[in-house]
C-alpha cells in the first residue's frame, strides 16, 4: 500500500481509470455492427440535409482495431506501472522513491565537500577559492532573484556589496540574516502628520546626505524628526541595526533619496522581508553563503 492514497481514494481512482476503459468499450460496441456485403445497399439514417444522405455505415476496421489495441496497452500499462490508486503495478516503479534514492545519493556524494566548511571560520571560507566558488553557484541559485546576479541589489532589496548594513556585517551578523530571516518594519505616519510636514522631514533627511534642500524648512523638519523618528533611527539619524533602521546619513538608498520618495515611505510605512532560509539550505550551505556574502565587502576580489 502506497503512502500517497487512502484506501477510499484508492477505490475512487481505480474505478474512474478502469470505468473510463470500459465505457469507451461500451460506447464501441453498442455501435459495431456487421462490415456490409458488397452489393449490398447501405442504409442511412433517414437524416438528410440540404440534399446530403447520412448513411449509416458501419465503422472502419482498421479504426476499430485501433481502438482495441489501444484500450489493451492502456490495461496493460496499468498492470506494470502505478495508475490504479495504490496499486504499485508488477514493476513496483515508484518515481517518488527514485528522485528520493537520487537525492540521498547526491547527498551522500557531496557531503563531504560541504564537512570541510562545516567548522571552518566565515572569514577564512571567505578567503578560499573553492568555497567563494561554491558560495557563487549558491547565491546565484537562491538568492539572486532578489538581490542581483552581482548581489548589488534593486530598489527595496539591499546592495550586499558595499559596507553598510541594515542588520549588521559582522560575519556572524550576516550568518544570523541569512539563517533566520530579517523582516524591517517602519510604522506609517499618515494618521500622525501631514503630508506638508512629512515633506518638511524629508528636506532636512536630505540636507543629511548634502542633497538639495529646502534652508528654510530644515529646522521645523528637524523637530518633526526629533518627534517621530529618532525612537528607532536614532537622535543623529545613524539608524538601528537591532530594528533594522537604516542610516539616514549615509548616502546610502534602499528606496531612493527623492523628496516623493521620503515622503511616502514616512507616509505609508515600509515592511520589507529577507526570508530565512534554514528551511531551505543546509547550516554548511548557509555557512558558504555568509562567507561569500561577507567576503564581497571584505575581501578583495
Ligand atoms: C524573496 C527575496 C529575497 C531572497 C530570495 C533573499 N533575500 Fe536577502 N533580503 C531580502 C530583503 C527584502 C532584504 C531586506 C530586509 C529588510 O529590509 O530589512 C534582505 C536582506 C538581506 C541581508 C541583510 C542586508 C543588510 O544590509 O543587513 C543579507 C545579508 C541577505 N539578504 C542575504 C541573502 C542571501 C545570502 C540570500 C540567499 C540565500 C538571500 N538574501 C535571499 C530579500 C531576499
Ligand atoms: C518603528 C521604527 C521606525 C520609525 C518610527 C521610523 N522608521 Fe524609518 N525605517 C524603519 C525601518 C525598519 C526601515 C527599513 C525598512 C525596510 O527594511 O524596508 C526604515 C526606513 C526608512 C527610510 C528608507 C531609507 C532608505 O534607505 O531608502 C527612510 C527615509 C526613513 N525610514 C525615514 C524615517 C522618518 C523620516 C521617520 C519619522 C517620520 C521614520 N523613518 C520613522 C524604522 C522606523
Amino acid at each position: 500500500m502506497s503512502d500517497f492514497f487512502s484506501v477510499g481514494w484508492s477505490i475512487w481512482i481505480t474505478t474512474i481509470a478502469l470505468g473510463g476503459v470500459a465505457f469507451c468499450l461500451y460506447v464501441l460496441f453498442s455501435q459495431l455492427k456487421g462490415q456490409a456485403k458488397k452489393g449490398e445497399a447501405i442504409s442511412d439514417t433517414g437524416h438528410i440535409w440540404d440534399g446530403i444522405t447520412e448513411y449509416d455505415t458501419p465503422l472502419p476496421r482498421w479504426w476499430v482495431s485501433m481502438y482495441l489495441i489501444l484500450s489493451a496497452i492502456a490495461l496493460g500499462y496499468w498492470v506494470l506501472y502505478p495508475g490504479l490508486g495504490s496499486f504499485e503495478g508488477l514493476l513496483k516503479t515508484n518515481a517518488a522513491k527514485e528522485v528520493k534514492a537520487d537525492q540521498e545519493k547526491i547527498e551522500a556524494m557531496v557531503q563531504p565537500i560541504f564537512q570541510k566548511y562545516a567548522d571552518m571560520p566565515i572569514t577564512d571560507i571567505a578567503k578560499d577559492e573553492e568555497a567563494r566558488a561554491i558560495g557563487q553557484r549558491l547565491f546565484l541559485n537562491n538568492c539572486a532573484q532578489c538581490h542581483g546576479s552581482d548581489a548589488q541589489g534593486s530598489p527595496s532589496f539591499p546592495n550586499l556589496t558595499d559596507k553598510t548594513w541594515l542588520w549588521g556585517g559582522e560575519p556572524e551578523q550576516i550568518l544570523q540574516t541569512i539563517t533566520n530571516g530579517r523582516r524591517g518594519i517602519m510604522t506609517a505616519h499618515q494618521n500622525l502628520m501631514t503630508p506638508a510636514q512629512a515633506s518638511e522631514i524629508a528636506q532636512y533627511v536630505r540636507s543629511l546626505n548634502n542633497l538639495a534642500h529646502d534652508q528654510t524648512r530644515v529646522a521645523p523638519g528637524k523637530k518633526l524628526f526629533d518627534q517621530f523618528c529618532v525612537a528607532c533611527h536614532g537622535a543623529d539619524a545613524k539608524g538601528n541595526q537591532l530594528l533594522g533602521a537604516p542610516d539616514l546619513t549615509d548616502g546610502v538608498w534602499l528606496y531612493g533619496s527623492s523628496e516623493e520618495t521620503i515622503v511616502y515611505g514616512i507616509m505609508n510605512g515600509r515592511d520589507n522581508q529577507m526570508p530565512a532560509q534554514k528551511n531551505l539550505l543546509s547550516p554548511e550551505q548557509i555557512r558558504l553563503l555568509a562567507g561569500w556574502v561577507w567576503g564581497l565587502s571584505n575581501v578583495e576580489q
